[in-house]
């Protein structure tokens, strides 16, 4: 059983032709699946249909940016609206102060704001910041953790001696250029401790960056008091904390993870939600701190589609639509999801599990709990395939890829999530709780 592509097959061997790989991100080439990648015409609430008219269930979501779902008709209407009125200015806009002081109401950290145009942009900006403030050199971040592709957070610690070994993970970046990003184990309190106590490092920390509720190595759930190390021992040093919510931010609450584990960091970085689907990226936090940047400080820093008023638009008109009931719709679809599977697999044989938080969880194969990116060392990625390619032809479309997270949006119906879930439970009836580890290996 699968899906009639025609289209889609032969528009990839186009787009081959034309863009690196026939994509413009390296995810979207549905890498080691077998698959042809999906090639989308248009999105309508919680569908995604394919050059071929085929539907698609999508909780991909774009990558979180999407809780609202696909085309909402107030973000439609307030977009289409603005662009009437100029897509562009070179110049502050009231949207911008609208939807700084809307991101500043709900995240009481904020206390000034710079929007840029991607998730990428704050955080190399973030870091650009806490460098320039602090005049100090070493950036720590955690391994697993995503703070987007510029050079210095393509860094990754050898095993050997976990801060002193560092190399970049992608070729065409400088190791001089990672050599002062230093890269550790995620929920690692001892780890944190140590580096902090290091006398030759101690001093030189100008900023931990870290993803408060990690989503890309697949979702997992901080160890509360990992955060409370973070902020204790950054506040102590005089180092800057730095949360990474360009997924958690708007997600997992009104407040971001921030809110939910009452923790301040001194800069937040954000994108996606509040961008309601548009290319947007900010970074916030302290005044004193923010005011480095230019033109205040002499940390520079410019964009010429910097707070693009129909992005800004986009963000204010989703931003707008979110509230408590938002957040109960969601985790109350997610419970209808992840409930009745975790029952399922709670004493299966094989190993897996379901990792969740408000609006977003992953079933990882072949592991019975991830804490930190060395838990995925046993990931059954032919079991994952499986999976995805059952997903996708039954018409449902997850992120192709098991380091991700399942997006839920509000525009999810009840009907779409009780086939989800019957497909899911299908799925692991079949080829999960019959099987074992071998026999999932088997088809490597
Ligand atoms: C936590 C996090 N930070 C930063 C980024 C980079 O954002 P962008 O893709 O908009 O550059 C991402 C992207 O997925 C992300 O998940």
């Amino acid at each position: 059983m699968s899906l009639e592509r025609p289209k889609s097959e032969k528009l990839f061997g186009e787009a081959k032709r034309h863009l690196v790989g026939g994509v413009n991100s390296p995810i979207r080439a549905f890498q080691k699946l077998d698959i042809t990648p999906l090639i989308a015409r248009l999105g309508k609430e919680d569908l995604i249909v394919d050059e071929d008219g085929n539907e698609y269930i999508d909780y991909c979501m774009s990558y979180g940016p999407l809780i609202l779902g696909h085309t909402p008709q107030n973000v439609v209407a307030d977009t289409i609206e603005q662009v009437k009125r100029g897509s562009s200015f070179g110049n502050t806009c009231m949207l911008e102060i609208e939807l700084a002081s809307l991101i500043k109401s709900h995240m009481r950290s904020i206390k000034k704001i710079r929007f840029v145009s991607s998730g990428t942009e704050a955080t190399m900006t973030a870091i650009r910041i806490a460098r320039g403030y602090t005049r100090k050199k070493i950036v720590i971040k955690f391994s697993g953790n995503y703070h987007g592709h510029s050079d210095g957070f393509l860094a990754e610690s050898g095993s050997a001696s976990f801060y002193l070994n560092t190399h970049a993970t992608s070729s065409g970046i400088l190791d001089a250029v990672v050599s002062n990003t230093l890269s550790l184990p995620f929920n690692d309190i001892e780890a944190v401790e140590k580096i902090f106590s290091t006398s030759d490092i101690q001093n030189d920390i100008a900023a931990v960056i870290v993803e408060p509720i990690p989503a890309n190595m697949g979702l997992i759930n901080p160890n509360p008091k990992f955060l409370e190390t973070l902020r204790e021992l950054t506040s102590k040093f005089n180092s800057l904390l730095i949360f990474d919510e360009v997924i958690s931010g708007f997600r997992v609450g009104l407040g971001g993870a921030q809110e939910l584990y009452q923790i301040t960091p001194d800069l937040t970085c954000l994108g996606k939600i509040i961008g309601g689907g548009f290319p947007v990226g900010a970074i916030g936090g302290r005044a004193d701190i923010m005011d480095t940047l230019a033109p205040l400080g002499e940390v520079f820093q410019a964009g010429t589609l910097s707070g693009n008023p129909v992005a800004m638009k986009a963000g204010i008109s989703t931003i707008s639509s979110l509230n408590q009931s938002t957040y109960q719709k969601l985790q109350a679809s997610m419970n209808f999801l992840v409930d009745s599977i975790s029952v399922k697999i709670k004493d299966c044989e094989y190993p897996m599990c379901v990792q969740s938080e408000t609006g977003l969880f992953t079933f990882f194969f072949g592991v019975r709990e991830v804490k930190t990116k060395s838990d995925l060392k046993d990931l059954d990625f032919p079991m994952f395939k499986k999976f995805f390619q059952f997903l996708f032809d039954r018409g449902i479309y997850i992120a192709p890829s098991p380091y991700e997270a399942i997006f839920l949006s509000t525009a999810h119906t009840q009907a779409h999530l009780e086939k989800t879930r019957d497909v899911i439970l299908e799925f692991l009836d079949l080829y999960v709780l019959r099987s074992n580890r071998s026999l999932a290996n088997s088809s490597r």
